[in-house]
Order: structure tokens, then C-alpha cells, then sequence
């Protein structure tokens, strides 16, 4: 029997979805994609939503008194509507449109925090941080003189829970992690670290950039504050991505950009800010994008989340038995019950940038570097690994396509 027989989903069903996923990368290579972490694969029902939306409705939003203004505004806020109830927030008002994850995080650092935080407050973050999730915190503290401190990650991959219990003791005004990390995929307790973080007093903000797209995420169970997340890593395209926020905060924090759709009035020298959402989303936004976003959410509810992460729990834990057989490859990270479709490792002598590379010869396509995790990869002693990471049209099949590319590239490098 095939492994890939014993997954939950009907894969060669869904690739049908897919059409990248049938073209060939070199003469008689085809694409082995395995590098949705970075950015995922679009279905059918999204190309084509964007496509219908440029042919028969496109308009700017929120301002024509016409049809196809009519018709865009619904749209763009029906695509507001499903993303806040594939996240299970209750008030699509709760849902902002940004561009993706990283200005998600920068509205918070610029609008929230700059309000909120002073000198001497403290901001807990930890060390297996995107750097979308690190920057935006480090340029707030050297303006406003906060301190940053970092839950250390143990050398199993996982949160060192106690130090966390131990620096939330100092009184952080802000905890910010991420919910899936995207070089070990650790999945971290998000509901019992926010539970304890708001025993503490702080705040708190969830990268979910790697989460939302593969696991079911229900915000208002988790209980966070904020929650940022992508479009393209989810089946969306580029260019659209959401902060989640609690109404009353979003309703006290000052706006981020200025300009059209912000503004309910505007005097020479002042003006009155728009209501939530409309407030945070300056200018003409990624409309096709957002309907787009709202299309992956439809696509991705037909499939059915749960099935979604039980599909690459599968295939994780059959990557990381795999990878265990090749002599000389090391995984970060923790077991497969603990740890998102992500694979990252190291491969003795051998940079990772020329394992990629001999791969992408076998038309095996994974991302080499420090995946913008720098201190992360710095916590291990590795300068970069390679990162295989899987999503729901992934097989076990293209993973033995892996394993035989490794042995192939060791080959060349003996
Ligand atoms: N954050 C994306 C990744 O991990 C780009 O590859």
C-alpha cells in the first residue's frame, strides 16, 4: 500500500486543484514543490476568482456611486466576513487587511504599543521568532527605551515553559510569539502561554503565519489580543494578509497610515479618523487580493482543517523517519505530534545553499538559508539549513523523491 493511501484527504483529488503542480521544472522533471512555508500553491478557485473579479466587477471600493463600486465593496467585505469566520472571530469588524504578517506586526508596534508602552516596560518575545516578529519590537525599544527579553527555545525545539513562567513574573506589558515556528515547526501552547501571560497583566500578539494556513485556529477560544497572519502562505495570492485584534483595542488605538479610507473628515489641520475596520486600511487596498484570500478560506473550509493538519502530521512524521535513515542529516525541531509540515535540517559538510540547488536539478524545489530566523538558527550553532516544508498537496511519494535527491547530493559531493 502506498503511503499516501493511509492520509485523510484524497490528495491526487486535490492537486487536480493545482495547476502548477503539473508542470515540469526541466525536460521530463517534474515540480516536486516543497516549499509551501515560504509560500504556498494557488487553487484553481482563487486564480479564477481574482481573474472574474478583473473581468466583470473591477472598482475601486468604498467611494463610486455604481454598480461595479457596489459590487467590489461587497465583495471585498463578504472576503473580510468569511476570513474572520475561518479564524472563528465573531466581529468581521475584529479583521484588518493588511499587505501580509510582517505589517500586520509593524501596525501594532506603531499604533498599539507606541501608545501604550514606556520607558522601562518590557516586551517578551522568544528566540524562535521570525524576524517579522523580532525588528518591529527592537526598533520600538530603541525609540521608546523598552526592554525586550526572550523565552529560550530548549534543544528539543520546544518554549523553555518555565523560564516563560519565570520572566512573566517581571511583569511584560507585551507577549509576542509565534504560534508555529517556521524552521523547527514547533506548535506552541498558545491558549496555556496566553492564559498565563494575561494572569500576568500583558498583552498579547500570535505570529499565526505558519499556523492559520495548516491548523484549525479558533482566535476567540486561544484568547489572544492580536493575531497576524498571510494571504499566499494559506492558498491566497501575495500582497493581502490580516490583523486580528480585540474590538476595544482596535477602537482605542490610534490610526497607523494616513490618508483615504482612514479619515471620516479632514480639515486643513486635523481630521476624524474612520471607524474599525476602515481606520487601520489607508488608500486603495488589495482588493482582488482580499477576494482572492476569501476564495483560499472557502477552498480550504471545503477541505476541512482538521483533515488539513492531520494530512501533514502524516507527512512530517513520515519525513522525519526518512530523513533519520540518511547518515550525516541532522532535523531541528521536536516530534511530529508537536510540530507543523516543516523539516529543517543540516547535512554534514555540505552547505545548504548547494543542496538546494542540486535538488532544484531534480526539480525538487525547498528553501536553503537562515529563513529569516537568524538568532534561531545562531541558538544551534548552524549558520542555515535546509527547509522541506509540506502542505495539503504534498505526498509521501514526492518525500521518497527527497530522500533519493539527499542520497544523490552526497553522491556528488563524496
Ligand atoms: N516567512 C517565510 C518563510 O519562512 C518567507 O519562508
Amino acid at each position: 500500500m502506498a503511503a499516501s493511501e493511509t492520509l485523510a484527504l484524497d490528495v491526487r483529488r486535490l492537486r487536480a486543484e493545482f495547476p502548477v503542480l503539473t508542470r515540469q521544472v526541466g525536460p521530463g522533471v517534474p515540480l516536486i514543490y516543497l516549499d509551501s512555508a515560504a509560500t504556498s500553491q494557488k487553487p484553481r478557485a482563487v486564480i479564477q476568482a481574482m481573474s472574474s473579479f478583473y473581468e466583470k466587477h473591477n472598482s475601486n471600493i468604498h467611494r463610486g456611486i455604481h454598480a461595479l463600486a457596489e459590487e467590489a465593496t461587497e465583495a471585498y467585505e463578504a472576503a473580510r466576513a468569511r476570513v474572520a469566520q475561518f479564524v472563528h472571530a465573531g466581529d468581521p469588524r475584529s479583521l484588518i487587511f493588511t499587505r501580509n504578517t510582517t505589517e500586520a506586526i509593524n501596525l501594532v508596534a506603531h499604533t498599539w504599543a507606541r501608545m501604550a508602552l514606556g520607558p522601562g516596560d518590557m516586551i517578551l518575545l522568544t528566540e524562535m521568532e521570525h524576524h517579522s516578529n523580532l525588528v518591529p519590537w527592537q526598533m520600538l525599544a530603541a525609540e521608546k527605551g523598552l526592554v525586550l527579553e526572550f523565552v529560550p527555545v530548549t534543544d528539543a525545539g520546544l518554549l523553555d515553559l518555565d523560564v516563560y513562567s519565570s520572566l512573566l513574573s517581571r511583569g511584560p506589558r507585551l507577549v509576542a510569539f509565534s504560534h508555529m515556528s517556521n524552521v523547527l515547526g514547533t506548535i506552541n501552547p498558545v491558549g496555556q502561554m496566553t492564559a498565563a501571560a494575561h494572569a500576568a497583566g500583558a498583552k498579547v500578539l500570535i505570529d499565526a503565519a505558519q499556523s492559520v494556513p495548516h491548523l484549525p485556529v479558533d482566535v476567540e477560544d486561544l484568547e489572544v489580543d492580536f493575531m497576524a497572519f498571510s494571504g499566499h502562505k494559506m492558498c491566497g495570492p501575495t500582497g493581502v494578509g490580516v490583523l486580528y485584534g480585540r474590538l476595544e483595542l482596535l477602537e482605542a488605538m490610534p490610526p497607523f497610515l494616513g490618508g483615504g479610507d482612514m479619515i471620516k473628515r479632514v480639515h486643513l489641520r486635523s481630521f476624524v479618523a474612520n471607524d474599525v475596520p476602515h481606520k487601520f486600511e489607508a488608500g486603495t487596498p488589495a482588493i482582488a487580493e482580499a477576494i482572492g484570500l476569501g476564495a483560499a478560506v472557502d477552498f480550504l473550509t471545503s477541505v476541512g482543517m482538521p483533515a488539513v493538519r492531520q494530512a501533514e502530521e502524516t507527512l512530517v512524521g513520515y519525513a522525519l523517519d526518512r530523513l533519520a535513515e540518511v547518515p550525516g542529516v541532522r532535523v531541528l525541531g521536536p516530534e511530529a505530534e508537536q510540530r507543523g509540515g516543516v523539516a529543517s535540517f543540516t547535512f554534514e559538510g555540505i552547505h545548504p545553499h548547494d543542496i538546494a540547488q542540486l535538488l532544484d536539478r531534480q526539480g525538487i524545489a525547498v528553501r536553503a538559508g537562515h529563513h529569516c530566523a537568524m538568532p534561531l538558527h545562531e541558538r544551534y550553532g548552524v549558520p542555515a539549513t535546509t527547509r522541506a516544508s509540506f502542505y495539503l498537496y504534498n505526498t509521501t511519494e514526492e518525500i521518497d523523491s527527497l530522500i533519493a535527491g539527499l542520497y544523490k547530493v552526497k553522491e556528488i559531493f563524496n
